[in-house]
């Protein structure tokens, strides 16, 4: 080999072995975030079947709380990151999440993590963090549901603050369209496929009537049996007797994980605007029929988006704390 190409060769390695140390710091920093869901083995062995028993109680007791507890999570992750920010109460000066309108209402599942979290501090004071025990709820509830399951990556820390009006404009809601949902998702660094593959979880849970109707009403795209049949408990008027009439986000089979959403969806049975918004001659009509012919491509994907909507924004190392009581900073 002549000196120069030689030489050539040699530069040309060099530059490959730096891009590569670049590429592995990057990779690091960004991986970094969460650790492996050994996370709590050595400082409290205990947890993750703590969390579980808890969970399985809850859920047994009441079917409906596996998919509050799954909710829980997502309206945490989505406001701040998965910090926890979303289990404060209000108190004295401070505003927490739970009056936004997102929330007010209709967000359940608070006493299940307390009564999870009130144990861990008895086994191993100020170790395990709120934010981890949501994020592993979720995951013990979709698997009690009979759903999937997946490792969930731990380390997460709790936050100080909390954001009202984040929670008002990062969360997606029940009248918004296609590209509403795909901008809300995005925005969280989560894609089409995680979106598409994530609203799934509207196979287990309620939704009141006040959120659907408008829809039963006055939307075209639902199947006219379908839209009677739910007018016999939600009126036109509003009104508090009936803005809070509860009906199965997927009336297949309300309780249980499984694909039958998507299918809802190919009928226009989808309960919610936001539901049907995905199958209605969009980009994501050919997803949901995928998912709705396929229950296992539906749950892998769908497991795959739980890790990456798990890992919004955590605090990490030294940020935040491990609150003691997960409604109030330390
Ligand atoms: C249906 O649309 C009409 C016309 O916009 C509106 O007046 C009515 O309040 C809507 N009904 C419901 C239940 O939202």
């Amino acid at each position: 080999m002549a000196p120069a190409a030689s030489r050539t060769h040699h530069h040309r390695s060099l530059a490959l072995v730096v891009l590569a140390l670049v590429a592995a710091a990057t990779a690091t920093v960004a991986g970094a975030q969460l650790s492996s869901e050994d996370y709590y083995d050595a400082s409290c062995p205990a947890a993750l079947l703590t969390i579980r028993s808890a969970v399985a109680a809850a859920v047994l007791l009441d079917r409906r709380m596996g998919a509050s507890l799954l909710r829980l999570h997502f309206h945490d992750c989505f406001v701040q990151g998965c910090d926890a920010s979303v289990l404060l109460d209000d108190a004295g000066g401070f505003t927490g999440e739970k009056g936004a309108g997102p929330n007010a209402g209709s967000l359940r599942g608070f006493d299940v993590i307390d009564n999870a979290k009130m144990l861990l501090e008895l086994l191993c004071p100020q170790t395990v963090s709120c934010a981890d025990i949501l994020a592993v709820a979720a995951r013990d509830a979709v698997e009690q549901l009979g759903g999937p399951s997946w490792t969930v990556p731990l380390g997460r820390r709790d936050a100080t603050t909390a954001s009202a009006s984040l929670a008002n404009s990062d969360l997606p809601g029940p009248t918004s369209n296609l590209n509403g949902l795909l901008n809300a998702f995005s925005n969280k660094g989560l894609s089409t496929t995680d979106m598409v593959a994530l609203s799934g979880a509207h196979t287990v849970g309620r939704a009141q009537c006040r959120n659907f109707r408008a829809r039963i009403y006055n939307d075209t795209d639902i199947d006219a049996t379908f839209a009677a049949s739910l007018r016999a408990s939600c009126p036109a008027q509003a009104g508090s007797s009936s803005d809070g009439a509860l009906e199965p986000l997927d009336g297949t089979s309300p309780d249980a994980f499984d694909n039958d959403y998507f299918g809802n969806l190919l009928s226009q049975r989808g309960l919610l605007h936001s539901d049907q918004a995905l199958f209605g001659g969009g980009a994501t009509d050919g997803l949901v029929r995928a998912y709705a012919s396929d229950a296992g491509r539906w749950g892998s994907d769908f497991a795959a988006a739980m890790v990456r909507m798990a890992s919004i924004g955590p605090l990490t190392g030294t940020d935040g704390e491990i609150r003691v009581n997960c409604r109030r900073v330390n």
